[in-house]
């Protein structure tokens, strides 16, 4: 294949693939199993690795197990794209966006990495202790040290992203979200606006994350897009959703490509020009989920696939 569709990261001039490689469960797969995950990626076109200092038992475990098994060359780090993310303490759990803890994780993820430099730092979940001036300090610290590239954050919401624009300088080039085709309360939501007597119509997010990151040039990356949301699991193949698994079915045999490709073209034909974060560790789903980079459902199915996950279309 040619490799995936690339799309505009923020509203930067670096171009960055839809599809991309979470690396959250690799901390028990051997030197082999990464390098083949890895190559799997790059076969497809992926380029941009997701990190985080929290992945894996203790911290920085994912991190140092990608940079043990790959031990990549000086040319090998700078083809990649890496993204870490800082801001959540295990231990607790509580969040914590202060300058010492921001700085001392983004320090142990380039020790772990093997690296000098984050492409991206996102912070991982919004922290209501949060002093903009203070992730500001962080950020231009970071940046001004080298350590750090570009910004971005998780989970948050258009008014905790206000806050934090108007104390940061740099841009804030993406927003890390949770969605699927079964979890996508970010789109469901909006779909049901100014309707009463739909659960579906409250908001979950803070209201309109989605066009708040279009129109300020934010890159929605799309987390765990093959699981239905809290803990029910994987929805492909599941009997949980018989009627969904039929009509991704019946596409991916109309487009001639695996099933797993419908869950990701469900996300990129959304013209916001999200990314998909993928969370297998098995090679050939990484190749079967690049196969619905730039397939374009047209507006019938991917509001079939919709309603068939349960969304209401009033
Ligand atoms: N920002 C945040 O708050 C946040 C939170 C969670 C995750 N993330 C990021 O998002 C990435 C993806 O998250 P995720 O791992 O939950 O995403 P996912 O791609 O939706 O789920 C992958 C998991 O589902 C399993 N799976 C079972 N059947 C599958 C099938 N038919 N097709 C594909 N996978 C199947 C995979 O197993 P196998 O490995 O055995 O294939 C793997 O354990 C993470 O790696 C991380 O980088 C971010």
């Amino acid at each position: 294949m040619t490799g995936v569709k690339r799309v505009p990261l923020g509203g930067s001039e670096a171009s960055v693939p839809n599809v991309v490689l979470g690396l959250m469960r690799i901390a028990d797969a051997s030197d082999d199993e990464v390098r083949a995950l890895v190559r799997a990626a790059r076969d497809a076109g992926i380029d941009f690795f997701d990190h985080a200092d929290i992945y894996g038992p203790g911290l920085h475990a994912c991190e140092r197990r990608f940079a043990e098994a790959l031990r990549l060359t000086p040319a090998e780090r700078a083809g990649i794209t890496i993204q870490s993310k800082a801001g959540i303490v295990k231990d607790g759990p509580y969040y914590d966006f202060s300058y010492d803890h921001l700085v001392r994780s983004v320090e142990g993820s380039l020790e772990a990495l093997q690296t000098d430099y984050l492409d991206i730092l996102l912070l991982h979940r919004p922290d209501p202790l949060v002093e903009p001036d203070e992730v500001a300090r962080a950020f231009d610290h970071l940046e001004q040290s080298g350590k750090v590239r570009a910004f971005g954050v998780s989970n948050h919401t258009p008014r905790q992203l206000d806050l934090l624009r108007a104390s940061v300088r740099q841009p804030i080039v993406a927003n890390q979200l949770q969605l699927s085709i079964v979890h996508a309360p970010i789109i469901a939501q909006g779909v049901a606006a100014n309707r009463s007597g739909l659960a579906q119509a409250i908001t979950e997010d803070g209201g309109g994350i989605v066009d708040y990151c279009r129109v300020n040039d934010i890159t929605i990356q799309a987390w765990s897009p093959v699981q239905s949301g809290a803990d029910a699991g994987v929805f492909l193949g599941s009997e949980t959703y018989p009627e969904l698994n039929a009509v991704i079915d019946r596409l991916a045999a109309q487009y001639d490509v695996p099933p797993i490709a419908i869950a990701t073209a469900w996300i990129t034909r959304h013209p916001a020009g999200m990314q998909v974060v993928l969370g297998t560790t098995t090679p050939e789903r990484v190749t079967a989920a690049a196969q619905g980079s730039d397939l374009a459902l047209t507006r019938p199915e991917w509001y079939e696939l919709f309603r068939a996950a349960g969304h209401r279309v009033p």
